[in-house]
């Protein structure tokens, strides 16, 4: 017997799930007179924001341009990125550092001016950084302007589950609200909102190596794929080519900035090798010295490369990378005496929900801002340091937007509320952490940096074994935050493979040595997967 609707448990105008750059961002640009929610799965400085080092690319220099870094931008997206999207977000960089300065963002300074560190594929310094701790300068700021809003509620440790959705009078699916799995009591609520804005950011932890926090699992397309809607490049997950190697480490990032400031990588004998591969040499884009990376560790047997900023002095070390210099410390490198063990890891998710300028999905009442989406602007890869940017002129833009319209959106109905009546507590949880390190083991293996036909079929056919073991497991018990995260990492996966095997091509960071070049017979077009209608 279908359940009753009913009132959701929580009713707001709009909620935001996303308490990272994106979603703080967005929260405030809309309307004082809003009432918002903000959930996070769990801490709100739980997400990337928080571990960003680098820092993020704006054009403040006055000998620097616009076009430069659009070029730039271009450049590095081998073809494929939306050039109005890279003007769009481009032309609102120093806006949006200007904005983060007033909130009190205390960016690391040269004089009057911004210190610009620089980043591989730029032609300027344009990086603007709070020393190596960018990310967690700019949500402590953000997290405490946020706190100050009377109308802004927060959620701390709440997973959002899936997107409720009703018919719209025009006949189309309208996202109205969406449950979510509340941790700190252990059942599911409603959430009922005139407009959803999905802010989750990335996906990274679909691969066994990844620079990534924890929750990372593309809850937020796995979501909007669900719900009806376009998913975009998701062959396109970033590598970056330098995290630690310990085991203790768990990826931490040494960040790219190292290697602008002059690292240098080295084999296991002290000899450099990016002149081999690339003019750029340690400044090429991420693909290029990833692959270079896995190519000399494929070769030699390697366990890791090295990354040598020592000749620089411990006084410089100290004062452009404290919080890098400590943590190596802490594993046993010091990286004023010596080069420190680096490989490369899942660090970005290029692809994601499509959007348009405004944050629009295409799904009404439904927004994505952030890491989760697909803008185009970073088409086939990722320009260092523009993805903090891409959050904030899109979170800014999609808070406008809702801000216009929200008096004429009706009021979130009646939902049907989580039904829990045929589902016991889980038996084993072996078989989720079973799972999830299988998936996360065939993606590494299989849909890693160089990719081929045959391991992305034999992805394909494992990914849609696991999807039907876990189907089976989310109907038939309670649902934990470990089950709904495996459940989204095996969308996202496939999602993954599809996309890659949709592209008979090598393009930035898709690479398959079944397709070693370029397809340049035709304009490169984005890779755009459509979920079928569902059978009510
Ligand atoms: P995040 O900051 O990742 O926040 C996601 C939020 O969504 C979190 O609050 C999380 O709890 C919440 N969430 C997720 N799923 C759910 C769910 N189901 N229910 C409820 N809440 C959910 N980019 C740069 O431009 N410059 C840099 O220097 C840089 N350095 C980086 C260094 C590291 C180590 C990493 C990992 C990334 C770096 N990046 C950098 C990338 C950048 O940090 C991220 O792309 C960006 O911060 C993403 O912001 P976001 O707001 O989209 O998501
Ligand atoms: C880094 O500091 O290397 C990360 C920069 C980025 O991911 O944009």
């Amino acid at each position: 017997m279908a359940i009753k609707p009913r009132d959701a448990d929580y009713n707001f105008d709009v909620a935001i799930i996303g308490s990272g750059a994106a979603g703080l961002t967005a929260a405030l640009h809309l309307p004082r007179s809003a009432k918002i929610a903000i959930l996070s799965k769990g801490p709100l400085e739980g997400g990337s924001t928080d571990w960003a080092q680098g820092g993020i690319a704006a054009v403040v220099d006055k000998d620097d341009t616009i076009d430069s870094h659009i070029q730039d931008t271009l450049i590095a997206g081998a073809g494929l990125c939306d050039e109005a999207a890279v003007r769009f977000i481009v032309e609102n960089s120093a806006a949006a550092i200007r904005e983060l300065d007033e909130l009190g963002v205390k960016f690391t300074r040269e004089g009057n001016d911004y210190h610009l560190t620089r980043e591989g594929g730029h032609s300027h310094r344009r990086v603007v950084h709070a020393a190596d701790e960018t990310g967690h300068a700019v949500e402590h700021t953000l997290v405490g302007r946020v706190q100050q809003l009377k109308n802004v509620t927060v959620f701390e440790g709440f997973t959002a589950v899936d997107l409720i959705c009703e018919p719209s009078a025009k006949g189309e699916s309208r996202c109205v609200g969406f449950y979510a799995l509340d941790k700190n009591k252990g059942h599911v609520v409603t959430f009922g909102a005139k407009v959803v804005i999905l802010a989750t950011g990335g996906a990274s932890k679909v691969y066994l190596y990844t620079s990534n926090p924890d929750g990372n699992s593309g809850d937020g397309i796995a979501m909007a794929w669900r719900a009806g809607c376009r998913i975009a490049n998701m062959e396109f997950t970033q590598f970056h080519p330098t995290c630690l190697y310990h085991p203790q480490a768990k990826s931490f990032l040494i960040s790219e900035a190292v290697r602008g400031e002059g690292g240098r990588l080295l084999l296991p004998d002290g000899s450099p090798f990016m002149q081999r591969f690339d003019e750029r040499l340690e400044l090429a884009p991420r693909d290029i010295v990833a692959r270079a990376i896995d190519h000399e560790m494929k070769r030699l047997g390697i366990d890791s490369v090295y990354l040598d900023i020592s000749f620089k002095g411990a006084d410089f070390i100290a004062h452009h990378f404290p919080m890098i210099y400590a943590r190596c410390l802490q594993f046993g490198f010091d990286m004023t005496k010596e080069p420190i063990p680096v490989v490369p890891a899942a660090h970005y998710t290029c692809g994601g929900i499509a959007i348009d300028q405004s944050g629009r999905t295409n799904l009404d009442g439904l927004y994505a801002i952030g890491e989760v989406t697909y803008t185009g602007l970073h088409g086939a890869n990722r320009l260092a340091s523009n993805s903090l940017l891409e959050c904030l002129v899109t979170a800014n833009a999609a808070g406008h937007d809702i801000a216009g319209r929200l008096n004429q959106i009706a009021a979130p109905p009646k939902m049907a509320p989580w039904d829990e009546s045929r589902v016991r507590d889980p038996d084993e949880d072996i078989v989720v952490s079973h799972n999830w390190d299988e998936i996360r083991r065939f993606m590494w293996d299989y849909v890693g940096i160089v990719r081929t036909t045959k391991r992305l079929e034999r992805a394909l056919r494992r990914i849609r074994l696991l999807q039907s073991e876990i189907q089976e497991y989310y109907a038939n018990f309670r649902v934990t935050n470990n089950l709904l995260e495996l459940r989204n990492l095996a969308v996202v996966a496939e999602l993954i493979i599809r996309s890659a095997m949709e592209r008979k091509e090598s393009r930035g960071i898709h690479y398959t040595l079944d397709y070693p070049e370029s397809d340049d017979t035709s304009p490169p077009r984005p890779t755009v997967l459509t979920p079928e209608p569902r059978a009510e």
